[in-house]
């Protein structure tokens, strides 16, 4: 029998940014594009997106290299997805700008988000269909991380579950949660990405637009339990590589 899939939901995966911090491997190609173990890092998000039962994801990116994904990717075919492809004209715009050119492309539905450089086991297909049946909201994804947390968004949350607090890369973390690059937004977002101002480097932040809907009390979270962001430095591109391997080798992945 055909899978039914998620019809009320599209994706955006952002593979944006100027990566300069992995130069000059990135002066070959797209950071997403980098090798993570067996297979470029972009198909990590993509297949995230085929599990969770997407059919239509949109892929953002910047100008440089951005023939590249269209080579590699084509139609998305090969994931069982149709993919489209856009260019975010100010690479440094930050998250929620990159979010902002999906508009035209959700119409009016909701988004699955997912940075193109992070990697995680975590199957969204049980949580994006609730999402999708829901009236309005968000959801961030969260772990708990052993290291420190101030390069993040971090994330407070109640023993219940209620999230109280998302402060991006806070002098003085309030938990040990980072918030990783995986939301779920309803079609408002757009609306409320019009309202947020730059940040002190100059983006705009997505932790700004989670706080939107933690304002009016429609933000929930997830906990997850294995995710890595392969795009930060050399150290953490190489731990990932190793770390998925293990998986691999373990079946796990
Ligand atoms: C971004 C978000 C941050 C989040 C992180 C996950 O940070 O702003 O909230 O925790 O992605 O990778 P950036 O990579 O832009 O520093």
């Amino acid at each position: 029998m055909a899978e039914r899939g998620i019809r009320n939901m599209k994706g955006v995966i952002l593979a944006g940014g100027l990566a300069t911090r992995l130069r000059p491997l990135t002066q070959v190609t797209n950071k997403h594009l980098l090798p993570v173990f067996n297979k470029p890092m972009i198909f990590y998000p993509l297949e995230a997106m085929q599990q969770a039962g997407i059919k239509e994801v949109l892929l953002t990116s910047s100008p440089d290299h951005s023939g590249h994904f269209a080579n590699l990717l084509g139609s998305g075919e090969e994931f069982n997805l149709r993919l489209y492809y856009a260019i975010q004209k100010n690479p440094k715009g930050g998250i929620a700008d990159a979010i902002s050119f999906a508009e035209e492309f959700a119409k009016d539905e909701k988004i699955l988000v997912i940075l193109g450089d992070n990697i995680f086991k975590f199957n969204l297909k049980i949580i994006a269909e609730k999402f999708e049946k829901k009236q309005k909201g968000a959801m961030v994804f969260g772990i708990k991380i052993n290291t420190d947390s101030k390069q993040y968004g971090v994330i407070e949350i109640e023993k219940n579950g209620k999230v109280i607090s998302i402060e991006e890369k806070p002098e003085t973390p309030k938990s040990n949660i980072a918030q990783t690059g995986i939301y779920m937004y309803d079609n408002r977002v757009f609306e409320f990405i019009k309202k947020i101002k730059p940040s002190v480097r100059g983006q705009l932040e997505v932790t700004d637009l989670n706080n939107f809907y933690l304002k009016e009390g429609t933000l929930e979270c997830q906990i997850i339990d294995w995710w890595i962001d392969a795009g930060t430095s050399y150290d953490e591109l190489l731990r990932a590589n190793n770390m998925v391997a293990e998986k691999v080798r373990n079946n796990e992945l």
